[in-house]
């Protein structure tokens, strides 16, 4: 490892068909990591069997979602990718943590699982409530500095930070301490039909979200669609122009330009010519996205992640003995 290098670790669920809140609050950062630091990008589908999945279906998202990866620009050369099942470690590092290091008070805190479950906790999976624990030991096992997520992600890096340093205090210097980087622009990016609300991969209305494989004119009609502000003008203001703020952090984050000069530009447009605009950027987008999407064979990526689960393994492996060793598992 050269001196200045950081260890980067994140990773998404292959739950539901990938957005693209989750390419600009959290993928979109990641190629840039690359050259200077030490990547590793993770596939997390035990997280994914938190709620029923249809079986079918989670190992074709799998190999969608490692796709993805790379067609948002992770090179498997530099970065490591791989599936978090594929290394034991994370689940045996969970449990670990579930008895060590986590507490009850800590998971009754997660504004996302009371979010997720709402009137129906305790019908919830226990791997639900616990999911933040896992999320720990993802992001602990290697050594992490930085993980790069939207902003709904961090009070659970904010988790893995206390439960690496209680660790720390009792057994010695076992884990680094994570800390969450997200983005000016675009962390927390919202419904288009709702701009109270956060654009999800499981929400069930299509037209909420636009998916990173949507057909890119069916992009242009959701942009289309969006709702906007009942007063006019095109400014940035989360209180007073909730959907045209999110419009601008979606035009930011596909158009890669600032959401200041997209405002300077803008300033004469109406919301139609303004829309029209983010639409083009959309449609863009989304048709090179695609066409490196489907430059890659499943072939090709499910090499890349036996590639990476024995990378991985080696370094998670490491950790995890020491852990075991000073708390006299071996
Ligand atoms: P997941 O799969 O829900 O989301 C993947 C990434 O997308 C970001 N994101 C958003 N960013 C901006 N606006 C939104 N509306 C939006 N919705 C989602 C998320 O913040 C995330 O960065 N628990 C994690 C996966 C995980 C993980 C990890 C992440 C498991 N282990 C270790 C980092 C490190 C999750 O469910 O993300």
């Amino acid at each position: 490892m050269e001196k200045d290098e950081k260890i980067v670790f994140s990773g998404i669920q292959p739950s539901g068909k990938l957005n693209i809140a989750n390419y600009i609050g959290a993928l979109s950062q990641w190629p840039n990591l690359q050259d200077e630091d030490k990547c590793i990008f993770c596939v997390v589908d035990y997280h994914a069997i938190t709620v029923k999945k249809n079986p079918k279906e989670l190992r074709k998202r799998v190999i969608e979602t490692a796709k993805i990866y790379l067609a948002a620009g992770i090179d498997s050369e530099k970065s490591i990718i791989f599936k978090q099942s594929d290394v034991s470690a994370h689940t045996e590092l969970a449990w670990i943590l579930n008895c060590i290091g986590a507490r009850i008070s800590d998971l009754n805190k997660m504004t996302q699982f009371k979010d997720k479950t709402g009137e129906n906790k305790e019908s919830a999976s226990v791997g639900l409530y616990d999911y933040p624990v896992l999320m720990a030991a993802d992001i602990l096992l290697y050594g992490t500095e930085v993980v790069p997520v939207g902003e709904d992600q961090i009070q659970h890096v904010e988790l893995a930070r206390d439960i690496a340093k209680r660790v720390n205090n009792t057994y010695g210097d076992i884990f680094t301490i994570p800390k969450a980087v997200v983005k000016k622009d675009g962390a927390r990016i919202m419904s288009l039909l709702d701009p109270s609300k956060k654009m999800s991969k499981s929400d069930e209305n299509e037209n909420n979200a636009i998916a990173l494989l949507d057909k890119p004119e069916v992009g242009r009609k959701k942009i289309m669609k969006a709702v906007t502000d009942s007063n006019t003008g095109i400014y940035f203001n989360l209180e007073d122009k909730p959907a045209i703020s999110n419009l601008l952090n979606i035009y930011a984050g596909l158009g890669n330009r600032e959401v200041k000069r997209l405002v300077k530009d803008h300033k004469d447009s109406g919301y139609g010519e303004f829309k029209n605009a983010l639409a083009d950027v959309v449609e863009n987008f989304l048709i090179t996205f695609q066409e490196k999407y489907n430059s890659y064979s499943d072939e090709n990526v499910l090499e890349i992640l036996e590639k990476g689960k024995e990378r991985a393994e080696k370094i998670a492996q490491e950790r995890l003995n020491k852990l075991k060793n000073a708390i006299g598992i071996i």
